[in-house]
């Protein structure tokens, strides 16, 4: 098994504006389509372009998604999925931080398969659960959410 830690360590927080990412989050949770389930999530995430072409555009960039639900439940769109889609299509491949919003009193962490879609692209990323309470919230990195995780490793990429 790969030290995960080693090979990818933790984006400090203080290396992202976290407030922004934080107030992205929740302006997608607006947009949420969620009349099943009613539970509006938020998600937005910070990430870097490897080659930004041209040579000096932004390397880095905010992308924000929200839940996108269907009549058929299964085909539901997850709020970090979805931000995290829209960052790889434009090729910003490398996640450095996630922070999900919901407008609950507890915070919410990402489920599973979200997890999952994170490591694949930000195994390094710091991950932030938001809400209306007051204080604290939670943050992981991705070996304490999903520890010992398939992943490109497994397959002889990255
Ligand atoms: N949801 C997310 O958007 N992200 C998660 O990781 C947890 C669940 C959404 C899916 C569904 O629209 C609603 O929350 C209830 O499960
Ligand atoms: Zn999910």
């Amino acid at each position: 098994m790969p030290p995960r830690e080693k090979l990818f360590p933790t984006t400090k927080v203080s290396a992202v504006n976290m407030d922004a990412l934080a107030a992205s989050a929740k302006e997608a949770s607006k947009h949420a389509y969620c009349p099943y389930s009613k539970f509006r999530v938020g998600a937005a995430v910070y990430a870097r372009k490897p080659n930004p072409e041209p040579p000096g555009t932004d390397a880095e960039a905010i992308f924000s998604g929200c839940n996108t639900e269907n009549a058929n439940y299964t085909l539901t769109l997850h709020a970090e999925h979805s931000a995290i889609a829209k960052a790889v299509e434009l090729g910003y491949t490398d996640i450095l931080a996630v922070v999900i919003y919901t407008p609950t009193e507890t915070a919410t962490a990402p489920c599973g398969s979200c997890r999952q879609v994170i490591n694949e692209f930000g195994p390094r990323a710091v991950v932030v659960a938001t809400c209306d309470a007051e204080g604290f919230s939670p943050r992981w990195n991705m070996s304490k959410l999903l520890p010992d995780a398939f992943g490109p490793h497994n397959l002889g990429k990255g």
